[in-house]
This record gives structure tokens, C-alpha cells and sequence, in this order.
């Protein structure tokens, strides 16, 4: 049987429509929700991201604007404009695009950001708060994804659950969503002994890996639902130049019972998710 595909792009578009009443009824009280987007360097695909980000809260009558710095830009010039923009009233999430470039020291970066306006929720303080169960700010990719499970009707409980990626960015906050919904949670890595043995084991299978079609229809337990978190661009062959997931999505279609696809799945919505925190952090602000 064909798998059911869940439909990242609609969901999102759906959950956007639902924002613009909030963030209309945030702007009326004097709290338009806004969102500034730092860049370090000029890393093609982050560029891509960040506008996106930037005319997503746009396209819902957020406030938001990036701050482009060069790639060697000195990471005091950095640290600085965070506790500006921390003390700066009219925004409420702060957001540092990553990677960034070897001289930063990341940790250093992201702990600089208000607890408060860390809609990314890489802050320690809102990690620890996660992995205890009680989240303020949930990292956007994976939340993305709770939301599509929560589409899809997928009940989590007692699920196997398979996480191939242990980023902090993806994976393991991934893995600390799924164990507190109720699943059983395995995270795997490059370094995984069989990881096929895991994979087809899992009744939910979610790959953060990087590498196109890496999850492949052999991998993957009859009815599983396969959540595809990769973004890569194809480098050669008849398809050089389109966007590919970590999933081989062909070869998964007929095995799987609900799939991803990508472009148009987890992509759509880790930004919609940023939208989401973003006025969540202006509506705490304002005191509902
Ligand atoms: N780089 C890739 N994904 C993300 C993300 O979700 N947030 C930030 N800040 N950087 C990223």
C-alpha cells in the first residue's frame, strides 16, 4: 500500500492564516511581534534561510529584519548587538543563524540571548527546561515535526521511536520531544553498529543525517511513519541542482505508512514554528 503523505507545506501555510489574528490582536495592545535574524558570513544556503525567515514574519504582519555581519566580523561586535537588541522592547525573539564561523565560540553566542527571546530555544537554560518537561521555547525543526505527528493523528505512546542524527539543532531535541510524548527513543549516529537493525525496528523513523537518500526502503519497518529532515541540494546526475531529503523517498512510498516528502514536508514548518515562538515570546510579553 501507497503511504499517506503528510503535507508539511499545507500544514504550514494553515497554521500561518491562524496567526495573523494573534499577531493583529499583539500589534493593537502596542506589541507587534518581532523577530531580528543575525548572519554571519555569506554561507549561500543560510542566506536562504534567513530571508525566508525574515519575509515569513513579514507575510503575517510580524515585525523582523536581519543584521548581515562579514565573515571575519570580531565576535565582541556580535555579543554586543545581542544585549542591545535584549534590552530593545520591540523585539521578541532574537535568532543567530548557524553554522557560525570558526573563530565564534557558538555556546558563547547563544547563551548571550535572553532567556525570553530565544525562539530558537538553544539556550541552556531553555534545553534544561525541555529535557525536564517543561518547555518554554521548542528548537523550531523538531516542534515542526510534533506539530505534523499531531496532524497525522500519530499516537506516540509506547512507540519505538528512531532518531538517525544526535545535532542539537534536530536530533537531540527530537529525542527529548519523543520521550516526553511516551515513546521508547533510540538515537543513532554515524557511528551506529547495524543502524539498519534499528531502523526497522522503529515505528517512527525520524533522519537528520545530511546525506541525500540515505534512508532507504529496505531500512524501514511495513507502516512506519518516516519523517525526512534533510535538506541537500543533488550535485550531479539528471537531477544536479534539486533539493533532495536524507530519505529515499521512491523507495520508501510503498513501504511506509504515513512519509514526509521534500521539498514540501518538515521544511516549511521548522520556519512556521519560528513564527510561533516569536509570538508566543510577544504574548508572554504582554501578559496575554
Ligand atoms: N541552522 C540550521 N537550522 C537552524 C535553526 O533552526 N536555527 C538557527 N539559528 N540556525 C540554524
Amino acid at each position: 500500500m501507497t503511504a499517506q503523505i503528510i503535507d508539511g507545506k499545507a500544514l504550514a501555510e494553515e497554521l500561518r492564516q491562524s496567526f495573523k489574528a494573534r499577531v493583529e490582536a499583539l500589534a493593537a495592545k502596542g506589541h507587534r511581534p518581532g523577530l531580528v535574524v543575525i548572519l554571519v558570513g555569506e554561507d549561500p544556503a543560510s542566506e536562504v534561510y534567513v530571508r525566508n525567515k525574515v519575509n515569513g514574519c513579514l507575510a503575517i504582519g510580524m515585525h523582523s529584519e536581519k543584521i548581515v555581519y562579514s565573515k571575519d566580523v570580531d565576535q565582541q561586535v556580535v555579543l554586543d548587538k545581542i544585549a542591545e537588541l535584549n534590552a530593545d522592547e520591540n523585539i521578541h525573539g532574537i535568532l543567530v543563524q548557524l553554522p557560525l564561523p570558526r573563530h565564534f565560540d557558538e555556546e558563547k553566542v547563544l547563551e548571550a540571548i535572553a532567556v525570553d527571546k530565544d525562539v530558537d530555544g538553544f539556550h541552556a537554560e531553555n534545553v534544561g527546561a525541555l529535557a525536564q518537561g517543561n518547555p518554554r521555547f521548542i528548537p523550531c525543526t523538531p516542534y515542526g515535526v510534533m506539530k505534523m505527528f499531531e496532524k497525522g493523528n500519530v499516537d506516540l505512546t509506547g512507540q519505538e521511536a528512531v532518531v538517525i542524527g544526535r545535532s542539537n539543532i534536530v536530533g537531540k531535541p527530537m529525542a527529548l520531544l519523543l520521550i516526553n510524548a511516551g515513546a521508547t527513543v533510540t538515537v543513532c549516529n554515524s557511528r551506529t553498529r547495524d543502524l539498519k537493525f534499528h531502523t526497522r525496528r522503529a515505528d517512527i523513523l525520524v533522519a537528520a543525517v545530511g546525506k541525500p537518500k540515505f534512508v532507504t526502503g529496505d531500512m524501514i519497518k511495513p507502516g512506519a511513519v518516516v519523517i525526512d529532515v534533510g535538506i541537500n541540494r543533488l550535485q550531479d546526475g539528471p537531477d544536479a541542482g534539486k533539493l533532495c531529503g536524507d530519505v529515499d523517498f521512491a523507495s520508501c512510498l510503498e513501504t511506509a505508512g504515513q512519509i514526509t516528502p521534500v521539498p514540501g514536508g518538515v521544511g516549511p514548518m521548522t520556519i512556521t514554528m519560528l513564527l510561533a515562538n516569536t509570538i508566543e515570546a510577544a504574548e508572554r510579553k504582554a501578559g496575554r
